[in-house]
C-alpha cells in the first residue's frame, strides 16, 4: 500500500507539486495521468527519494519512508525512468542484473532470470542478452528498462511512461503481457502515462494531475462517466463515453431476453433463422462486440462461453443503454 498525504514540491519559485494526497492499495495499478509539466515525474521521484520533499508524508506498507534508509527504500522499489537510463557500458544482461547483483543474488540464478524477463518483454534472449544499449532501438531499450525494474522482484514499481517509445501495436502486446504478469505477481504500481487508452486499460485507479494538483482521483470509469470538472472532461476526450465500452464485457450485458427475430435458439444455434448468428465470448469487451455488430449490420449477438455453452444474448440496444448508465454531467 502506498499512501501519500499533502505532498508538496517547490523548486525555488516553481511549485511543481501542490498538496497531493492519494492512496493506492496493495496489488493495484494507479496511473498518474496529465499534461506535460503537471508534476507526475516529480511525484514519482519523491517516492523513491530521488527528489527530497518540500513537505508532506509518504508511507509504503504503513511505514513512513522518511524513516527508512535510502538504500533499503530503493531496493524495495522497481523504477523505470522516463528516459530509460540503461548503463551504456553494460550489456543488456548486465543491465538487467544490476540490482540482483547488488543484492548478492546467485549469479547463475539471476542470469537465468534475465533471460526469462527478456522473453516477458518480447525480446529474444539469444539475440539481445549480449548487446549494448546503443545497439537497440528506443522501444527495445524501454523494454529492457522494464525487465530491469522487474529483476529484483520488488513489491512496488514506479514506471514513468515505460511504453512511451513503443509503437501502438507492440505497445498493446506489452501492455497485455504486463497485465498478465501483474495478475500473477500483484505488485503495487504507480504508472505515469499520457495515453488515456493505456490508462483506461491498465488502471485500477487514476490520478489526473493538472498544474501540480490532483484534479480528480478515481476509477477509470469515474473519470470517463463522472468527470468533476471541464478540465477532466476535456482531458478524457470528446469520446469519453465511448471509451467506457472498453471497461464493460459482453457478460455484463448478456440477457436471456431473445431477439424478436430469433425466438428459438438452442445452445446458441439458430433453429428458425437461416442466418448464422454472430457469436461472442463473455470476456469480449463491448468495444469489440459493438464493432462486430456494426461491421456485420446486426442488432444482436449470441454470447457463448469457451465450451460453447449459451450465456445470453447481447443486444445493441442494451450496449447503448449501458453506455449512458451512471453518467453525470460535468461537475456534478
Ligand atoms: N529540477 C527542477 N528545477 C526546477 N523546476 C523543475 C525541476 N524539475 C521539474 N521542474 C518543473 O516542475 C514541473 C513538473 O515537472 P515534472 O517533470 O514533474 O512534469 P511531468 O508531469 O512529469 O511532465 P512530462 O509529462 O513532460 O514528463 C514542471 O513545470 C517542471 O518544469
Ligand atoms: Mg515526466
Amino acid at each position: 500500500m502506498i499512501q501519500i498525504d499533502n505532498l508538496n514540491k517547490q523548486f525555488g519559485s516553481i511549485t511543481a507539486v501542490e498538496d497531493v494526497s492519494f492512496k493506492v492499495e496493495e496489488g493495484q495499478i494507479c496511473v498518474l495521468l496529465g499534461p506535460s509539466g503537471c508534476g507526475k515525474t516529480t511525484t514519482l521521484k519523491m517516492i523513491n527519494r530521488l527528489i527530497p520533499l518540500t513537505s508532506g508524508k509518504i508511507q509504503i506498507g504503513g511505514k513512513d519512508t522518511s524513516e527508512m534508509d535510502t538504500v533499503t527504500l530503493r531496493r524495495s522499489i522497481g523504477y523505470v525512468i522516463q528516459q530509460v537510463g540503461l548503463f551504456p557500458n553494460m550489456t543488456v544482461e548486465e543491465n538487467i542484473c544490476v540490482v540482483p547483483d547488488l543484492l548478492g543474488w546467485d549469479k547463475v540464478k539471476s542470469r537465468k532470470r534475465a533471460a526469462e524477463l527478456l522473453e516477458v518483454v518480447a525480446l529474444e534472449p539469444s539475440r539481445f542478452l549480449k548487446r549494448y544499449p546503443c545497439e537497440l532501438s528506443g522501444g527495445q531499450q524501454q523494454r529492457v528498462g522494464v525487465a530491469r525494474a522487474l529483476a529484483a522482484d520488488p513489491p512496488v514499481m514506479l514506471m514513468d511512461e515505460p511504453f512511451g517509445a513503443i509503437d501502438p501495436i507492440n505497445r498493446e502486446v506489452i501492455q497485455d503481457e504486463f497485465m498478465r504478469i501483474q495478475r500473477q505477481v500483484g505488485k503495487t504500481v504507480l504508472f505515469v502515462s499520457h495515453d488515456i487508452d493505456e490508462a483506461v486499460k491498465m488502471a485500477d485507479c487514476v490520478a489526473l494531475f493538472h498544474a501540480g494538483k490532483i484534479e480528480q482521483f478515481g476509477t477509470p470509469d469515474d473519470l470517463l462517466a463522472r468527470p468533476n470538472s471541464e478540465f477532466v472532461a476535456d482531458f478524457m476526450g470528446g469520446d469519453r463515453i465511448m471509451k467506457r465500452l472498453r471497461l464493460i464485457s459482453a457478460a455484463d450485458v448478456a440477457t436471456k431476453v431473445p431477439p424478436r427475430d430469433h425466438m428459438q435458439v438452442v445452445g446458441g444455434q439458430s433453429t428458425t433463422s437461416s442466418h448464422t448468428p454472430l457469436v461472442v465470448k463473455p470476456g469480449d469487451d463491448l468495444r469489440q462486440v459493438l464493432s462486430l455488430l456494426l461491421g456485420q449490420g446486426k442488432d444482436w449477438a449470441v454470447c457463448n462461453d469457451q465450451d460453447g455453452r449459451f450465456v445470453g444474448y447481447v443486444h445493441q440496444s442494451d450496449i447503448l443503454a449501458k453506455l449512458v448508465e451512471n453518467t453525470t454531467p460535468v461537475g456534478h
